[in-house]
């Protein structure tokens, strides 16, 4: 094995993501917009994209201020749209080095009224559409990527689908069949995109502010934080950090994994009486 210089262990090296080139799906609120912003002030140049025009220019008024970033209007489930954010990349940057699949819907309803439609769309935005947005952007994957430097799809999975959530109060059942069948998709593409230096992890976040989770925190906040062994909601700075690892040197030999980042909520179920006192 070749000894590493003194410099490659060093954090800022092993961490590094300057000169990166980023595409963030859902990257105009929560976690997208947190990942947009912890990737720029790290020297990424980034698009983001999201349906709502609006959103998306709000979004980039606020990260114009940390790095190069630009923002398009573009529904992942469309194809004609994928095409559009294909161009973009490859107009802007002319490979994609991170591939964020964010972009995440979710239907709470009692089984008796869950409508085909809502499950129809969860399933579309949160597995089909990160099927086919990774598939579209192969061929700019795959010129960002070397057998010492990959390529990195990180696909935002959750919590959810590890474990049957309990807190919101009404079942989410395409979300967590949604987020279950990601983190197995993540696991086949990590094997199939191996040989073009491709690397493909997901993260399976717990509870973090943002507009899905508006609800839950407004009315069941104490609840989150009891079922959470470390008693709190995650906190923006976590969610850069796993995704640093993800995307820098330092991660570049992990490859089909689930990271949860859930502070122990997930492995952790029931009242355990003899940590009361
Ligand atoms: N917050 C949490 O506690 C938590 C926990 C576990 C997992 N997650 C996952 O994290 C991801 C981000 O969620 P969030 O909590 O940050 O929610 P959020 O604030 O509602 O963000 C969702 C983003 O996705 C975009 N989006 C939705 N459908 C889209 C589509 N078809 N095409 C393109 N963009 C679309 C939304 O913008 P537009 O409306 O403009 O399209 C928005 O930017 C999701 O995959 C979610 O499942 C979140």
């Amino acid at each position: 094995m070749d000894q590493p210089s003194t410099e490659a262990f060093a954090i800022e090296n092993l961490f590094s993501l300057k000169g990166k080139t980023a595409l963030i799906t859902g990257g105009s609120s929560g976690l997208g917009l947190i990942m947009a912003k912890g990737l720029l002030q790290n020297g990424v140049r980034v698009i983001i994209a999201s349906r709502k025009q609006k959103k998306c220019d709000m979004a980039l008024s606020e990260l114009e201020q940390f790095g190069e970033c630009s923002a398009l209007a573009a529904n992942v489930t469309k194809a004609e749209d994928r095409g559009r954010l294909v161009k973009a990349v490859a107009d802007n940057f002319g490979s994609l080095s991170i591939l964020i699949n964010n972009a995440g819907a979710i239907w709470g309803s009692k089984l008796e009224d869950y409508p085909d439609s809502g499950f129809a769309k969860v399933i579309d935005t949160n597995l089909n559409a990160v099927f086919a947005l990774t598939r579209d952007m192969l061929p700019l994957l795959e010129k960002a990527a070397s057998a010492a430097d990959p390529a990195r799809v990180i696909n935002i999975g959750s919590m959810d689908g590890i474990h049957v959530p309990v807190v919101q109060r009404l079942p989410t059942f395409a979300y967590s069949a949604s987020k279950a069948a990601l983190h197995h998709l993540t696991r086949c593409l990590a094997v199939d995109l191996a040989s073009k230096n491709i690397t493909v992890n997901a993260i399976a976040p717990g509870f973090f502010e943002s507009r899905m989770t508006d609800y839950v925190f407004e009315h069941f906040k104490q609840d989150i934080e009891d079922d959470c062994p470390l008693h709190r909601v995650g906190q923006p700075q976590e969610m850069v950090g796993i995704v640093a690892y993800l995307a820098s040197r330092a991660g570049a030999y992990t490859n089909g994994t689930v990271i949860p980042i859930d502070g122990g909520t997930s492995i952790s179920k029931g009242h355990r009486p003899w940590m009361d006192q």
